[in-house]
């Protein structure tokens, strides 16, 4: 008979059994209900409502269930449903009277939501480290081949020569902000719903500020109908992984172009790709695609848990068991993605000398002739019109614009000097967006600098 069963009369059907149970997957909250049965029971005995003496005994069997889970010894049963039937049955079974009494003043409904919340804080920190070791990755790569010259894409088309470093760089800002996301969502991930019972609270005088206290919960939450009734720290986490794995998506999605024939910017390791088991040339950039489509899956929980989440009504309702897979599965797909990727970044060589090749066209300094034209009192609508005119009559001659001599430059720029034929050098032109955030080396130099700092310090805090 199920731990729920007294009103009961006949047994719950085989296949019910199967379409309820959680066990098969929330059993991976384990450590977070041992330790938030043990803040209760510690609390129950505090409060007088229990004795000391069983608190311990609840306390230390719990500890014996966490060692055989560790060694692989818990056998986890599916009539038992879910992880909390599943440890409080055995502590029962191996303390008698005293397991049976810690359940006082709980719910299972409060204490999923706790146990669920302990999960997220320390994955919270893990994903956090893990984003912050990339980084280090990008950051490394960015400083070794600080002076490497790369076009700059808009459109996809060649737009402006940046360094390869601040390209990177970008990225390590991206990743900045997916961390500080997670750790504001910690905030609100930080909170105990320990207390709230099933829905209204608790007839017993439970003591929530000292559980809150013992599993290092920052706060605790006001509303028990909110605190049992609610799963938007899930999907705040979720859409924080969600953002997060297309960042990695779209830097995985320039390494497979740069990685391409056509590009040809990057050689990748060998344990970093793949073959074809029908092409024998071939070496795919495999670790890139799939973490570019793991994104899809990502996406896929956190819509799941929206949609299982918007029609119901105030409070618990078994469609949040629905909760749980997503979650686990986005949190590991994301830590594993930001793993592999900044090992196979570390297997990254850039091909400098192709990179500084198509940087070299000269339309690429385009812009820098049209600024020249403004520093000599062209208004910039103008000076735009007059490049864009000396581009067109470059095209139709045949001709780069640096092949153009000056007086064919002047017949669309009337006020161009000799000064201009020497804009065409893509070094000149990235060492010259030197203003904060720009691709000069000096400004780079300072971001690297600025990153090295920022990391290593959360690197101690940590
Ligand atoms: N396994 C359940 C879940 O994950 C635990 C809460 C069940 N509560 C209940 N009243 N049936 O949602």
């Amino acid at each position: 008979m199920a731990m729920w069963g007294g009103r009961f009369a006949e047994e719950t059907d085989s296949l019910v059994r199967k379409f309820t149970e959680s066990i098969s997957y929330d059993w991976r909250l384990y450590p977070y209900d041992i330790a938030g049965s043990q803040a209760h029971a510690t609390m129950l005995a505090r409060q007088g409502i229990i004795s000391q003496q069983d608190a311990e005994t609840i306390v230390a069997g719990l500890e014996e269930i966490r060692k055989d889970i560790e060694k692989g010894d818990f056998q986890f049963k599916e009539e038992l449903e879910d992880i909390h039937m599943n440890i409080e049955s055995r502590l029962t079974e191996r303390i008698g009277q005293a397991g049976a009494r810690l359940h006082t003043g709980r719910s299972r409904n409060d204490q999923v939501a706790t146990d669920e919340r302990l999960y997220m804080r320390h994955e919270i920190d893990e994903t956090h480290a893990c984003i912050a070791a990339l980084q280090r990755t990008l950051m490394d790569l960015a400083q070794t081949h600080a002076t490497i010259i790369m076009p700059g894409f808009t459109h996809l088309q060649h737009a402006q020569p940046v360094l390869f470093a601040h390209h990177l760089l970008a990225y390590v800002e991206m990743l900045a902000r997916d961390g500080e996301r997670l750790m504001d969502c910690r905030r609100r991930v930080n909170r105990l719903p320990l207390g709230a019972g099933a829905i209204a609270g608790c007839t017993l005088p439970l003591d929530r500020e000292f559980v809150a206290a013992q599993l290092g919960f920052e706060e605790v939450l006001r509303n028990s109908i909110d605190a049992v009734g609610d799963r938007d720290a899930l999907a705040e986490m979720l859409s924080d992984l969600a953002i997060t794995a297309m960042h990695l998506s779209r830097l995985c999605e320039d390494i497979i172009l740069w990685f391409s024939q056509e590009f040809a910017f990057i050689e990748l390791g060998d344990a970093f790709t793949t073959g074809s088991s029908l092409m024998p040339q071939k070496k795919n950039p495999d670790v890139a695609e799939l973490s570019r489509g793991k994104t899809g899956r990502v996406y896929g929980h956190l819509m799941a848990l929206l949609t299982t989440m918007k029609g119901l009504p105030l409070t618990y309702n078994r469609d949040m068991q629905e909760d749980k897979e997503g979650l686990f599965d986005a949190v590991d797909t994301v830590k594993l993605t930001l793993r592999t990727l900044a090992a196979m970044l570390k297997s990254l060589r850039p091909r400098g000398e192709r990179m500084r090749e198509a940087a070299s066209d000269p339309s690429l300094m385009a812009t820098d002739l049209a600024e020249w034209l403004v520093r000599h009192g062209v208004p910039f609508r103008e000076a735009h019109h007059q490049v864009g005119h000396f581009v067109g009559w470059c095209q139709s001659h045949g001709k780069t614009l640096a092949e153009a001599t000056l007086t064919e430059m002047q017949a669309s720029m009337p006020s161009a000097t000799e000064e201009c034929l020497g804009l065409f050098d893509p070094q000149r032109s990235a060492a010259a967006r030197n203003l904060t955030g720009g691709t000069a080396p000096e400004q780079v130099a300072r971001q690297i600098a600025f990153w090295q700092k920022r990391l290593a310090d959360e690197k101690i805090h940590k």
